[in-house]
């Protein structure tokens, strides 16, 4: 059993995505119309009210696949666990769903080491001391890195005697637009071995109400979640955005294909930031736009893997079809 954790987020390193954060605030909010990429939102507390969305019961994504894992946690076993095995997890959030997996693997007398990555600091450190607690007395070896996903693959050993399998999951990948999400894939290809495995949950396209629903939670969340965001633009660039005068509401759109999450200002107001040295000004309900969440359909699947490397091994669904994890082998 050993548990290790490394933070590739200082120094220079961190600079570089303080200097990525402000230069991206910079052009969301230049931008006609206005727009705030996903991955700004999550630093600690981002991750901890996302874990937080995780547990609503209409928050399809996560319980689709919470289910998917308890379902096929033996077909997952079978198609990936040969041999000696490096389990990689890029964007791990809190781990609860693969440690399903983890659980597995360990009474199935598996070999491996579980490499999870975040960006999130807070968010690794979680994953340990929870691994700590459930799997102590267990052969398990755990190497938590906080680090960009790139970052974090690159600082991996390279042992060839261990196939690697990476997990992306949770519909991270529906926040990226189709092709940004094969530029993505075809790097993550290019730092793999022929034979490795990737795991991905993909959100599939269903019924708009379904998906409304999913994003516009009674409690409120997700308009917290989304609020959160302009609390980071305050604390890291020195703003003075007043959150009490925006709303959040999330809507499937049809051109996109993409359930997209917009902050509206509620009146006419002017934000200063300090860091960019900059004022912009608002009209009452204009929109930010903070999230894009694409909706697959099968055949974009298939076709992304095919046009990114990789041979398509296995669809696993949930009973309602409304989400997949799907396996893909990297072919060189
Ligand atoms: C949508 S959440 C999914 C979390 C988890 N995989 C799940 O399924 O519950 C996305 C996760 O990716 C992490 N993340 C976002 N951008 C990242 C990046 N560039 N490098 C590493 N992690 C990142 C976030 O901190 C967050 O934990």
């Amino acid at each position: 059993m050993s548990f290790a954790y490394h933070n590739l987020r200082s120094g220079a390193s961190a600079q570089r995505s303080d200097d990525q954060f402000a230069q991206a605030v910079l052009k969301g909010l230049s931008n006609t119309p206005k727009h705030l990429p996903s991955w700004l939102i999550f630093d600690d507390r981002g991750s901890e009210i996302f874990t937080e969305i995780m547990e609503l019961s209409g928050y399809h994504p996560a319980q689709c696949e919470f289910e998917i894992f308890h379902t096929h946690k033996q077909v997952i076993t079978d198609l990936l666990s040969k041999e000696c095995f490096k389990l990689i997890e890029l964007g791990a959030g809190d781990g609860r769903k693969t440690m399903v997996l983890l659980e597995h693997f360990i009474q199935s007398h598996l070999k491996f080491t579980y490499v999870p990555i975040d960006i999130s600091e807070g968010a690794i450190k979680n994953i340990i001391a929870s691994l700590e607690k459930k799997f102590s007395g267990n052969a398990l070896e755990v190497k938590g890195l906080a680090a960009d996903y790139f970052d974090g693959l690159a600082a991996i050993d390279e042992n060839p005697q261990q196939r690697n399998i990476v997990l992306f999951l949770g519909s991270t990948i529906g926040n990226m637009r189709l092709p940004e999400a094969e530029q993505f894939l075809r790097k993550l290809h290019a730092m793999l071995n022929d034979g490795d495995y990737v795991m991905i949950g993909f959100d599939l396209m269903k019924h708009p109400k379904i998906l409304y629903s999913a994003y516009n939670d009674p409690t409120g969340l997700f308009e917290k979640f989304n609020l959160h965001l302009l609390d980071i633009i305050n604390d890291k660039l020195g703003a003075d955005i007043a959150t009490h005068h925006y709303v959040q509401q999330g809507q499937y759109n049809p051109r996109t294909h993409a359930v997209e999450s917009y902050l509206y200002s509620t009146r006419r107001q002017v934000v200063s930031i300090d860091a960019l040295g900059k004022k912009f000004y608002f009209d009452a309900w204009e929109p930010i736009q903070t999230e894009h969440s694409y909706k697959y359909t099968q055949h974009e699947i298939k076709a992304l893997a095919a046009n990114s490397g990789y041979d398509t091994v296995e669809h696993l669904f949930d009973a309602n079809n409304y989400f997949v994890d799907s396996v893909w082998k990297v072919k060189k």
